[in-house]
């Protein structure tokens, strides 16, 4: 059966071909709204783009100085049986199929361009990439732009408060599960993720917190304090990083030798030999893997119950419009309805344990 992480990310990318992408008006927002997914929030330079490509295993991510997400990036990870190659392939082209990661860089930056010009701005649609490779976890990450201070040269004032009110929008949903990045080289109570994460989730049940730059300490300190729950509480126990540093981006240092670095780091450190086991970019993407597929599990009587609202709003637009209709807005209706009824089925059949036509 398919994974339901992968049945709950193509309802996503329904959503998202619908418009459907929060704070929408259509049949299929407030599904959107209720299917858990985790937001990367965090300063700039915070490390955000570094976790992401860790968790992946691949370098795929624009890089570079000033506001690089200007567009929430949806990725979805896809593990795949066996040695098969690993691919890329966006929501926008689905008929290519990427093998070089460093052209997914690009269309990342192009798709970027297409909709807010060269111009700097940013802009609330979402990019989807899907990446399938034996070396993933199956989950759903969403990048959002990068907290920040201040407007740089060529970029409106208010493009402060835009980055923070668009990254509220994600974090605000009472479904998402919040990916909160501080770098441990600055004082956590300054972090930008935890201010945002304590507002919309003061208890911390959904947030879970990542200590990057644990290598880049003054030496003589160490992060135990937030790594044990002390500095910060949350539900769900923090997560220390060691991402590679620019010197090794710059030398190009590969990515599995960084992860297998990165293990070594914890394994032989003094401060945090006992947290072994539970540090890392590996151990946080199974973390977030899990407990994103026990939401989505909790979820699933709700999640059946908005399709089929949803199901019975397309069918009313269907009538209204006359179906079927070609190659336009009532085809991709009539596909989308199609899909939902096949997930209100699959859905039932997990609901039953996982029993083939689930009779019930
Ligand atoms: P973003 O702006 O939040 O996406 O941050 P990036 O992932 O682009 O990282 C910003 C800079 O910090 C880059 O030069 C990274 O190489 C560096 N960096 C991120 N995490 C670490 C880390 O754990 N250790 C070291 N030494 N450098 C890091
Ligand atoms: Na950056
Ligand atoms: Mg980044």
């Amino acid at each position: 059966m398919e994974s339901l992480i992968g049945l709950v990310n193509r309802i996503q990318r329904a959503c998202t071909a619908l418009g459907d992408y929060g704070g929408g008006d259509t049949a299929f927002s407030s599904l959107w709204d209720a299917l858990p997914s985790v937001a990367v929030v965090g300063g700039q330079s915070s490390g955000k783009s570094s976790v992401l490509e860790s968790i992946v295993g691949r370098d795929f991510l624009p890089r570079g100085s000033g506001i690089v997400t200007r567009r929430p990036l949806v990725l979805q990870l896809h593990k795949t049986e066996g040695r098969q190659e690993e691919y890329a392939e966006f929501g926008h082209m689905p008929r290519r199929r990427f093998t070089d990661f460093s052209l997914v860089r690009k269309e990342i930056q192009d798709e970027t361009d297409r909709i807010t010009g060269k111009s700097k701005q940013i802009s609330p649609i979402p990019i989807h990439l899907s990446i399938y490779s034996p070396n993933v976890v199956n989950l759903t990450l969403i990048d959002l732009p990068g907290l920040t201070k201040v407007a740089v040269e060529g970029q409106p004032e208010s493009i402060v408060e835009d980055i923070e009110k668009m990254v509220r929008t994600y974090v605000e949903k009472p479904n998402s599960i919040i990916l909160a990045i501080s770098p441990a080289n600055q004082d956590i109570a300054t972090s930008d993720a935890m201010k945002l994460a304590r507002e919309v989730d003061p208890s911390g049940e959904r947030t879970f917190g990542v200590l990057t730059k644990l290598d880049l300490m003054d030496k003589g300190t160490n992060a135990l304090d937030v790594l044990e729950g002390r500095a910060y509480r949350l539900q769900h126990p923090w997560v220390g990083i060691v991402n590679r540093s620019q010197a090794d981006i710059n030398k190009n240092t590969d990515m599995i030798y960084a992860r297998r670095r990165e293990r070594e780091y914890f394994a032989t450190s003094p401060d945090y030999g006992h947290l072994a086991s539970k540090m890392g970019s590996e151990y946080l993407a199974k973390l977030l893997s899990q407990h994103l597929e026990s939401v989505i599990k909790a979820k699933i009587p709700g999640i059946i119950s908005l399709i089929n609202k949803g199901i019975d709003a397309m069918e009313a637009e269907l009538d209204h419009l006359g179906r079927p209709i070609a190659i336009d807005a009532g085809a991709q209706l009539y596909t989308i309805l199609e899909l939902c009824r096949a997930f209100d089925k699959i859905f039932k059949e997990h609901l039953d344990g996982g029993r083939p036509g689930g009779d019930r």
